[in-house]
């Protein structure tokens, strides 16, 4: 009986994250601001991986895949990895159509597994995706990984949002050029944390959530420094430098 229950457990977890991971690939669709990050976000990107002589890129969180589409567009090399097989679904799917990208989906915890040291000359992980590790030996095992398959002068180019205002969480996350806004709900749960990041769509009602780590600005600079990246430059909402009241923060790491 108590094997039955623990069985049927687990099948309705499994299957709950499934439907999880599924709903958030169908969200993510229509939550990236496509236009914008065409017009902001790909320039930046491809700035500095000029000013770097990068070619070769792992986009480490492709998501949809819209990035990789257009540095591959531009001439890079690109290697998409998404590590949601439901969302590496639709990914593959926007990019048949366009161009043709190699792709991988595995977890950042083993890229030392999968990829040979120094075999990239950048690494991107964008749209706040280390939030979802919540554990700091975690965090560093993955930025080390990344750090180990970049070139001696690569770079690895990663964010983090803000979650708080005057050290309080949000009311509600709003207000990035990365994304559509309008027909979602964003939140932070919880005030001291274990925090949950809720999306929510308010025109079909479904919602998206799961557990996170709000990574600070600080916290993201120090790990950088940490697991040995020379210089870490900071960019508020793309702009260089430290502004207070931007949504995402950019850190341009070099090897
Ligand atoms: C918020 S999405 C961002 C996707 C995309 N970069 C964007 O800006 O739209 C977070 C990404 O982190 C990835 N991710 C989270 N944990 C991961 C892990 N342990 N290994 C690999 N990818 C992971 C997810 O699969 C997802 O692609």
């Amino acid at each position: 009986m108590i094997i039955f229950y623990c069985f049927l457990k687990s099948w309705f977890f499994i299957n709950s994250d499934a439907e999880n991971l599924k709903v958030m690939a169908e969200l993510w669709l229509r939550y990236v601001n496509f236009e914008e990050r065409e017009k902001r976000l790909i320039p930046f990107i491809e700035e500095v991986l000029r000013e770097h002589e990068c070619r070769k890129v792992l986009d480490a969180a492709a998501g949809i895949g819209f990035e990789a589409y257009a540095l591959s567009m531009d001439g890079f090399e690109v290697i998409a990895n998404e590590y949601n097989p439901e969302l590496r679904k639709v990914m593959r799917e926007f990019l048949r159509k366009r161009v043709n990208v190699e792709i991988t989906g595995f977890n950042w915890k083993d890229f030392d597994k999968h990829f040979d040291k120094e075999s990239f000359d950048a690494v991107l992980c964008l749209g706040n995706s280390l939030t979802y590790l919540i554990n700091e030996d975690e965090r560093k095992k993955v930025v080390s990984n990344f750090y180990n398959i970049l070139r001696d002068g690569g770079v690895l180019l990663i964010d983090t949002r803000e979650y708080f205002s005057n050290g309080l969480p949000k009311e509600k996350l709003m207000g990035s050029f990365y994304y559509n806004d309008e027909d979602f709900s964003v939140l932070l749960k919880s005030k001291k944390g274990p925090y949950r990041y809720v999306l929510y769509d308010e025109i079909t009602g479904k919602k998206y959530e799961e557990e996170v780590y709000p990574i600070t600005r600080e916290e993201l600079k120090k790990l950088l420094e940490e697991v040995g990246f020379s210089i870490v430059i900071e960019y508020s909402d793309l702009e260089e430098g430290v502004r207070k009241d931007a949504v995402f923060y950019q850190f341009v790491a070099m090897k």
